[in-house]
């Protein structure tokens, strides 16, 4: 059985993401210093694959703490790293809070995989790094642009820091590196989903939390933008179907099948909805108002922004499958059962 370390194991993603793989059949080592998740996500991953997975928490800046875990768990066949600082308004305010999480953790793991004989690399980047792409929809190959934001640039560094890493040195590393469009949504148990700490910055859990009352009102953040509606533009895509992608990137690792010993890949449907669209069809499926207003624009906001996820479908062999329907109901359905969790 293939052992699989994932940082930030009990987040959104990665949670998800240790899900699909259990049910592949791997083995799972979780690191996570809980800064953004809970240690009860254990219990969702348990009811649902039937398995609890293995918990360390650890800090990726720790590489003391890091190299005794690796030494504790053996031999470890790939790392998938999602561990990192998100949140795009507090990365302004606390540059060096982000730039010391995201990039020393990220610089500790690839010092020690050589050591502890790791080869294979899967990093969570972001269509961040794109900004506003001339082109829609926007392949891999569309220019890098000025992060906006210190996070922003913490994923374009880390990405630089693979490739010089991995260029460097070849024969002891491979790396997949996955650009996220908008993850949405949650398992269909409705036993793990995206939990928050606060007030959320992103457009579901804020629409969830609206509609069941923790909010009193959505906003929308500009309707004067150059899209059909006037609202932003983005490519929604249901976290399961992210969270497979990185069961066939370490597959595709193990067996060989890398064509580079670095790859980059855009996670996205290919299809671009509106905010407003998001909250209409939010209402339809669900059957539940979310009251809502349009206020000004949210400094940084790219204006629309959708993948073509070709490459991923023909060369990865992944395909983001679920329907924004179902997508948006998924996240209803956790809302719900967080509500009664809580209760
Ligand atoms: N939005 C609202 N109201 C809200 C929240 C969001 O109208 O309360 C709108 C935003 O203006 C945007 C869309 O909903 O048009 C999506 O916003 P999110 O914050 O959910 O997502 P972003 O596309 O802004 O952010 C994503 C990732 C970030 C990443 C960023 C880079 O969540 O991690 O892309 O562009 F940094």
């Amino acid at each position: 059985m293939s052992k699989v370390l994932v940082t930030g194991g009990t987040g959104y993603i990665g949670s998800h993401t240790v899900v699909e793989l259990i049910n592949e059949g791997f083995e799972v080592v979780i690191v996570d210093n809980l800064s953004n998740s809970n240690v009860e996500v254990l219990n969702g991953i348990e009811k649902i694959t039937g398995v609890r997975p293995v918990f360390e928490n650890i800090d990726c800046v720790d590489y003391v703490a890091m190299d005794n875990m690796m030494d504790k768990y053996g031999e470890i066949d790939a790392i998938i790293h999602f561990a990192a600082s998100k949140a795009v308004g507090e990365s302004v305010e606390k540059p060096l809070l982000y730039y010391r999480n995201n990039l020393v953790s990220l610089i500790n793991l690839l010092q020690l995989m050589p050591v502890h004989k790791i080869k294979n690399f899967v990093f969570s980047s972001s269509c961040t790094v794109y900004g506003q792409p001339d082109i829609l929809p926007v392949t891999e190959n569309a220019p890098i642009k000025p992060a906006l934001s210190p996070y922003g640039n913490t994923k374009q560094i880390g990405e630089e820091i693979i490739r010089d890493t991995i260029y460097a040195n070849p024969t002891n590393y491979q790396s997949i590196i996955l650009r996220y469009f908008n993850p949405i949504g949650a398992h269909a148990s409705a036993e793990i989903g995206e939990l928050p700490n606060g007030v959320p910055n992103n457009l579901l859990p804020f629409v969830t939390q609206t509609a069941i009352g923790i909010r009193k009102q959505l906003q929308v953040f500009g309707n004067d933008y150059d899209t059909p509606d006037g609202s932003c533009i983005r490519d929604y895509i249901h976290v399961v179907d992210l969270a497979k992608a990185h069961v066939v990137a370490v597959k595709r690792m193990l067996t060989g099948k890398s064509k580079d010993s670095l790859e980059i890949f855009n996670l996205g449907t290919g299809r671009g909805l509106s905010v407003l669209e998001i909250i209409k069809t939010f209402e339809e499926v669900n059957q539940v108002k979310v009251p809502y207003k349009i206020v000004s624009r949210r400094e940084g906001d790219i204006e629309k922004v959708w993948a073509d996820p070709t490459f991923a479908n023909e060369v990865l062999g992944w395909k983001a499958v679920e329907t924004v329907e179902e997508t948006l109901r998924s996240a209803w359905a956790w809302e719900l059962n967080l509500a009664k969790l809580r209760n």
